[in-house]
């Protein structure tokens, strides 16, 4: 046991003892000295999550692993310095918001490649990280998220040596999953060439023609001069898909700014996701981190083909809101990939359906079609997970949308008749939008 555990509590709860005061608090009673939390560690579910990672791991595994701890006996876990050495994510230019947003979110959002590519409805990497700790997912095990989108379980799964498999039906979700993923492996050596050659780099995305091969694209490679530029792009799978992705952020980016074009945009965009994959380089170097391989599959997790009791855990976020059409969002990037959202919006769950003659029967309808399609997915998660391991899905109720039915509790019902019976239960309040959606349930089951 780690001299740690064996220390008796701080000499302060001693010294109030003996006036007849009690001087401990949570973080004392749940803990014991020598661990000290991350400092934006304050809402309940972080502490419960915590919690069950101290007592999953112990206090030898937190170093490498945990999500929530600072310091063990004053040696700095993985995330921390991970985190610290994550350069600032944003933009000059960005929002005051946005700047407050990546500030005061430094442990919980923006390192690693996480930060890259801003994807609605992204989970929080570091809770994910709590979850895996929680559910006991080891280095070597294989954890499927059937509805990736922007790749966050893949990429958090990586670090830890934890293989992965994603999926997503939307091509761009499944593109930027891989380029995230592609982002913790990459060699820094090409990034000061790419930026000095800004302007080929982005025809070379510019004039790009979909043909729906590898990533869906035939690249302008004439554009590109410089023969070691070019052949870096032309060879390198992942480095082409990094760069492409900082292409199709500008492209986005320019469009919510006026007098900007995405070719004015590219190259601080570029900047920002090379600094990052490159900062990142380092903190797997000096940790000596061995990213785990991830697989990243566009399909419909309703239809996919999936191998019985094949993985050890399924993590994911459904969609949960009703009134945004999420594909609609992503048309000029699906689009340049080749791809038409009409037919897309047809297989995304959420957004498929809403057949009525005004907009509250439409989301009726929806929501109706929404259960049909979760009771499926629930049905392949229990199906993939081998005996005895976990399936975790994160979801919310904007009960305003759903006339006060609760998703959550018609997925607990259907995980159950699928022998996914729910054992944890963490409820994580929502800062910022409670007047539409007041918490988020983070729902714990084992396969029977
Ligand atoms: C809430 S988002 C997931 C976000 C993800 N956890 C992340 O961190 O980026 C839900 C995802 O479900 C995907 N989705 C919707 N219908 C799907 C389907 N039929 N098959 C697979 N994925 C689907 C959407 O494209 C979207 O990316």
């Amino acid at each position: 046991m780690s001299t740690i555990l064996q220390r008796s509590h701080t000499t302060m709860a001693d010294l109030g003892a003996r006036h007849g005061y009690y001087s401990s608090g949570v973080i004392e009673e749940l803990f014991p000295p020598g661990l000290t939390l991350l400092p934006q560690c304050s809402q309940i579910y972080e502490l419960d999550l915590a919690l069950a990672e101290f007592k999953m791991l112990g206090v030898e595994g937190l170093v490498p692993r945990s999500a929530y701890f600072h310091t063990v006996d004053g040696v700095e876990t993985h995330h921390y310095r991970i985190c610290t050495k994550t350069p600032n994510q944003v933009d000059e230019a960005a929002s005051i918001d946005r700047k407050n947003f990546f500030a005061s979110n430094l442990f919980s959002v923006g390192y690693a490649t996480h930060g890259l590519y801003p994807y609605r409805g992204k989970f929080h990497p570091q809770m994910i990280k709590g979850i895996f700790n929680a559910i006991g997912l080891k280095k070597g095990e294989t954890v499927l998220d059937p509805m990736c989108g922007s790749g966050t379980t893949l990429v958090e799964a990586s670090i830890l040596g934890i293989r992965s498999i994603g999926i997503d039906q939307n091509p761009f979700a499944a593109f930027m999953a891989s380029a995230k993923l592609a982002g913790l492996t990459l060699d820094a050596k090409p990034f000061p060439q790419l930026l000095s050659s800004l302007d080929q780099v982005f025809d070379y995305f510019d004039q790009a023609k979909p043909d729906r091969t590898e990533g869906g694209l035939t690249f302008a490679a004439k554009a590109v001069t410089k023969k070691t530029v070019r052949e870096a792009l032309e060879t390198q799978t992942g480095l082409r898909r990094l760069v492409g992705l900082a292409y199709l952020d500008a492209v986005g980016y320019a469009a919510r700014r006026v007098n900007k074009t995405p070719r004015d945009l590219f190259g601080v965009v570029l900047g920002r996701y090379l600094e990052a994959v490159r900062c990142f380089g380092e903190s797997r170097a000096e940790l000596g981190l061995r990213p785990a391989a991830g697989k990243v599959v566009h399909d419909d997790i309703r239809t996919a083909k999936l191998k019985a009791e094949s993985v050890d855990a399924v993590v994911f976020s459904p969609p949960y809101s009703f009134a945004l059409d999420y594909i609609e969002n992503d048309r000029p990037q699906i689009e340049y990939l080749g791809y038409e959202v009409d037919v897309l919006r047809e297989a995304t769950i959420g957004v498929r359906g809403g057949e009525g003659s005004n907009e509250a029967t439409r989301i009726q309808a929806r929501v109706e079609r929404y259960f049909e399609d979760m009771d499926v997915v629930m049905r392949q998660s229990a199906h993939v997970l081998a005996p005895g391991r976990c399936c975790v899905v994160v979801i919310g109720s904007n009960t305003s949308q759903t006339r006060g039915i609760r998703l959550e509790e018609r997925v607990i019902a259907s995980a159950a008749s699928y022998g996914l019976q729910k054992f944890k239960h963490i409820v994580r309040e929502i800062e910022g939008i409670r007047n539409t959606l007041k918490d988020e349930h983070i729902l714990f089951f084992v396969k029977e």
